[in-house]
């Protein structure tokens, strides 16, 4: 089959051997083959044993490749890391009905990131605020010298902002640094800034410090991406109007948004891990910001265009980092930066935003249709026959006559491999 190299839609992309995907991504994103063979390798145990404490091994995690998207009119091919069945076929077919009206369009604010000072102990809270703003260029000017090196690049310290805040301890003073942090995540940059500030502060308030950190609700490094797809590709009105249905719960109803959003960090958190970032922080801002207006609701929205076509939007705080931190330090997250072909920390946000967005989509309109189990089924059965022995030339037969007589149990599938072998 010859496919244009530069495009992300390969069809039967998942009937190839392992090798042969391999070989395909090698030549998509001009791979060596020093990189390419870092796909079957195992992460250094020295490079392990410099990156966490009483290191024993390595955990791995399957990695795969979405395919179809178009972002901004340009194809990626977005490496995944996950445990869970779906996510990345849910994704690349997502994608594939995004293409049908050009893929997903995206936009991205400044990489600006916050880090809080805590000031207390004030008997003149007002009054400190005010003289804190009062020294605001010497203060942007002390935190712009811990780092020469991203001020260079166009970052570093851009702003102040107090805030006053009621406490049961009483009234405290909360002052935010703004720093733009370009590539970077951003945590090491900010963290050092406030500290470096705080005595300042202490000294402009006569207060005491307490915490000096990086807030994880970024919610000044917003990421938008948008999709239309097609109502006639997801079978009509009525699957549009049966979407809408299922979407709307997510709105009013935190227990559905909670799964509903999960269901979108699937697609994010696996490019996040893939690419060697913090999920953690990633997963801490999306759901506050998803409570933003004061109840936890959907980080997507759904609507109709004129023509009936299902619109997808999505919206969240993405502190993602292409330079710096595990992402520079794990070989196989530097192979995946370099698979996505990203040059920087936004165009991946964007690309992450854009998998959260075909991600959510895919399950919401799964549960809105046939419902989610029959996606999963004939991985998970895939997954029983192996448990129960199967070996590589019975795993599928077993799988399938498991789908097929709708029992998906460990018993059954050693029952068949006996009255199989
Ligand atoms: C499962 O990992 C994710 C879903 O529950 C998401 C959703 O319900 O929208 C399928």
């Amino acid at each position: 089959m010859v496919e244009d190299k530069k495009s992300s839609q390969i069809s039967g992309f998942y009937k190839k051997s392992i090798k042969e995907r391999v070989e395909f991504i090698k030549n998509f994103s001009e791979l060596t083959d020093e990189e390419t063979k870092l796909f079957s390798s195992i992460l250094d145990l020295e490079i392990a044993d410099r990156m966490v404490e009483n290191v024993l091994g390595t955990f791995d995690l399957p990695l795969g490749v979405a395919l179809n998207f178009k972002i901004n009119g340009k194809d990626y091919i977005i490496p995944m890391a996950t445990e869970e069945s779906s996510v990345i076929a849910a994704s690349s077919n997502a994608a594939k009905i995004a293409r049908i009206h050009g893929g997903f369009t995206t936009e991205c604010t400044d990489p600006l990131m916050i880090g809080q000072m805590q000031l207390l102990h004030m008997d003149d809270i007002a009054g400190a605020a005010q003289n804190i703003m009062g020294h605001k260029a010497e203060l942007l000017k002390l935190a712009n010298d811990q780092d020469k090196v991203l001020v260079s690049f166009g970052g570093g310290a851009k702003d102040i902002e107090v805030r006053i805040l009621d406490s049961p301890l009483g009234k405290m003073i909360v002052t935010h640094l703004i720093v733009d942090v370009r590539d970077a995540m951003g945590a090491n940059a900010v963290n050092t800034m406030c500290e470096a500030l705080a005595p300042m502060l202490e000294e402009l308030t006569g207060g005491k410090i307490r915490l000096k950190i990086l807030s994880n609700l970024a919610d000044k490094r917003i990421v938008k991406a948008k999709a239309v797809f097609d109502k006639e590709k997801i079978g009509g009105a009525h699957v549009v109007d049966a979407f809408l249905e299922s979407y709307t719960l997510a709105v009013i109803d935190p227990y559905r948004a909670a799964t509903h959003n999960k269901g979108i960090m699937n697609g994010i958190d696996s490019v996040i891990i893939a690419t060697g970032n913090d999920f953690r922080a990633i997963e801490a801002g999306a759901h506050v910001y998803a409570a933003r207006n004061g109840q936890y609701t959907s980080l997507s929205s759904y609507y109709k265009d004129k023509n009936g076509n299902l619109v997808g939007e999505i919206e969240l705080p993405l502190a993602v980092g292409i330079v710096g931190g595990a992402g520079n330090i794990h070989p196989k997250a530097r192979l995946c930066k370099k698979i996505i072909g990203i040059k920087t920390a936004q165009e991946l946000a964007e690309v992450v935003a854009s998998v959260g967005l075909a991600q959510n989509f895919a399950a919401v309109f799964a549960l809105s249709t046939v419902g989610i189990q029959k996606g999963h089924m004939s991985l998970h059965a895939k997954n029983i026959a192996v448990m129960a022995g199967a070996t590589k030339d019975e795993i599928d037969k077993i799988a399938d006559q498991m789908v097929k007589e709708g029992k998906i149990k460990l018993d059954r599938a050693k029952e068949i491999i006996e009255e199989t072998r």
